[in-house]
């Protein structure tokens, strides 16, 4: 049983570690705190960047895609298009385009491919004259929440889609893609069973205000 005086320096430690916490992981922590299973996938998902060499089962791909496509969008227009890629050839062959521009990847010890050595990546198409982006992103917390919950990590990716975008060399793994003519590739996000649990990044909570007047 803990004495009064173990309580008091018990305490002391804990206010201490508030002290040394920034408002921003105060923050993280009180949302924590809540149970619901929303809140918590919301506050506890992290983008991964360290993935098993485990297969992602097929039904587990569909329902991430699924949830994807039931995020809202401006008048159900859904413009999106999703391609799930489960392809070890696919990924290896862009990676090595990728790596003949960008030799210097390779010096990473812990470098597998492109897509932050994920073993499936999503694509997510947008129509090319633009606008729907925001409908995009919605889609895409939606599919990384999802994958979350079914134990799955996730990293949003925007640097390996300006690579596959601009050089020709990708342009036939693009066209792999089937997205429609009027389409273009927006991003992707790197899934697969993680292989890290990292930190949460801080959050800045003064970029919220409420307004009473
Ligand atoms: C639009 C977008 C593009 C991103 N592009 C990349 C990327 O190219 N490479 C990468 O490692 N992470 C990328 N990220 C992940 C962010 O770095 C990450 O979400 C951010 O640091 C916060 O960390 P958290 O997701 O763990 O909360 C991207 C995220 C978004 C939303």
């Amino acid at each position: 049983m803990k004495t009064p005086k173990l309580l008091f320096l018990a305490g002391l430690i804990a206010l201490a570690g508030c002290q040394l916490k920034g408002s921003d992981e105060q923050k993280i922590e009180k949302a924590d705190e809540n149970k619901n299973e929303v809140v918590q996938a919301i506050m506890e998902r992290r983008s991964i960047r360290k993935y098993k060499d485990k297969p992602v089962e097929k039904e587990k791909l569909d329902l991430v895609a699924t949830c994807g496509i039931n995020a809202p969008s401006g008048m159900n227009k859904q413009p999106w298009e999703i391609r799930i890629v489960d392809s070890k050839a696919y990924i290896d062959g862009i990676t090595d385009i990728f790596k003949e521009a960008n030799p210097k990847v390779q010096e990473d010890p812990n470098f597998k491919n492109m897509f932050r050595n994920a073993p499936c990546v999503i694509f997510i198409g947008t129509p090319a004259n633009g606008g729907s982006e925001f409908d995009c992103g919605l889609a895409a917390e939606n599919m990384m929440l999802a994958a979350y919950s079914l134990g799955l990590g996730t990293c949003c990716l925007g640097g390996p889609i300006r690579f596959m975008n601009d050089n020709d060399k990708a342009k036939s793994y693009l066209e792999k893609l089937k997205f429609s003519d009027d389409y273009k590739l927006l991003y992707a996000i790197a899934i697969g069973y993680p292989d890290e649990t990292p930190d949460a990044k801080p959050r800045d909570s003064n970029k919220v205000m409420f307004i009473y007047d």
